[in-house]
């Protein structure tokens, strides 16, 4: 029986009708980040695995990124966007403070005037404890549901704060959910958990109401940088993925030697091999793509599941697992079928 923290009582399936992403034309090799900061390829290839990441244009923000991930997953639905009934758009770089990404998009995709709304706050883990609350929903009257996890970091992060800033890139990734149906991929579990202890040591604290925007917090140094506690949020990572993943499966009567493709948060490439071996899957069934987009927060999971279906790598009727974790701290894990 997984920790009660993990266990969803009220899972319902959905099925994946559609999946999509978007992902910025400039790429920003690891070296270029030696004109910004006191780092190397190395460094940054050694202690992560990313070699690469994409990083918006000065006019390219969340909105659009999400608009194009959309687009591609309603065209790879074949679902015209009048039969959405629900957008929900998982980000921590929104396209303004207020309101809300999933307003912007909501006009531009010429949708119904069907409800929206962003799920903020959970960093890494948006999209799938966004994934979590559109389950419930389908289960609960909407027919289908559009799920966009997108990150522009690139335009809010501190660019000389090297801790962190060599760690990010920017991306979009949507997927059409739908109530399950025959012969369609279908997410079987998903399971979520927060530990709010640990909320001040990952995230952005200022600009919220506790230390709100003044002309004297603008002044500080590295101010608008990423808190992390590295080797901590290392740690936990590591540990929450591994059972969120575990909880997954149980709540899918599924066991690890089922499981096809492991797609984890690509967060770092150390912490994505720990996890593997915490769960015992050999690395041959794990997804990574970090080495290309960076860690690009609530777009992660979904971008690394469209590409790992691109590349050939779900075979058909495979079972996919795939956790994450962020901020918060929040983690989730989910199981589908393909
Ligand atoms: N280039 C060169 N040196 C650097 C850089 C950089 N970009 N960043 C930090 N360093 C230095 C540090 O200052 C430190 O120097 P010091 O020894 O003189 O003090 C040295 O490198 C070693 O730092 P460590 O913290 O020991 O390095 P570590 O091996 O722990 O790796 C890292 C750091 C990559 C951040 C690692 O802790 C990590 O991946 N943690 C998880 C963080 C993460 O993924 N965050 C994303 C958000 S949360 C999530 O997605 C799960």
């Amino acid at each position: 029986m997984p920790p009660p923290a993990l266990y969803n009582p009220t899972m319902a399936g959905a099925a994946i009708l559609g999946l999509g992403a978007c992902l910025p034309e400039r790429v920003m090799e690891n070296e270029e980040w030696t004109r910004w900061v006191d780092t190397s390829d190395q460094w940054i290839r050694e202690r992560t695995g990313i070699e690469r990441r994409r990083i918006c244009g000065p006019d390219e923000s969340s909105a659009d990124l999400a608009e194009a991930a959309a687009r591609a997953a309603l065209a790879d639905a074949d679902c015209p966007i009048e039969e959405i009934d629900e957008i929900v758009v998982a980000t921590d770089t929104p396209e303004a403070d207020c309101p809300d990404t999933a307003a912007f998009l909501q006009h531009r995709l010429g949708a119904r005037p069907v409800p929206t709304f962003d799920l903020a706050g959970s960093g890494c883990a948006g999209f799938l404890q966004a994934l979590d609350l559109c389950c419930s929903r389908l289960a609960t009257g909407r027919r289908r549901v559009l799920l966009i996890g997108v990150e522009a970091i690139s335009r809010q992060m501190d660019w000389t704060c090297r801790d962190t800033c060599v760690l990010f890139g920017d991306a979009a990734a949507a997927v059409v959910l739908g109530r399950p149906q025959p012969n369609r991929p279908e997410v079987l579990a998903v399971t979520a958990g927060t530990d709010g202890s640990r909320a001040p040591i990952l995230g952005r604290m200022i600009g919220g109401n506790r230390i709100p925007f003044s002309a004297e917090v603008l002044k500080q140094e590295h101010w608008s940088a990423v808190v992390m506690k590295g080797r901590e949020v290392f740690k936990e990572a590591v540990t929450r993925m591994a059972e969120a993943g575990r909880a997954a499966l149980e709540l899918a009567g599924l066991s690890l030697d089922q499981v096809d493709l492991f797609v984890p948060h690509q967060a770092n490439l150390r912490i994505i091999e720990a996890t593997g071996k915490a769960l015992g899957l050999p690395l041959d069934r794990v997804f990574v793509n970090v080495q290309e987009y960076g860690n690009t927060g609530s777009a992660s999971v979904p971008l690394a599941l469209w590409e790992a279906r691109q590349a050939g790598r779900i075979p058909p009727g495979g079972i996919v697992l795939m956790t994450a974790f962020g901020a918060g701290f929040h983690w989730a894990g989910a199981v589908a079928r393909f």
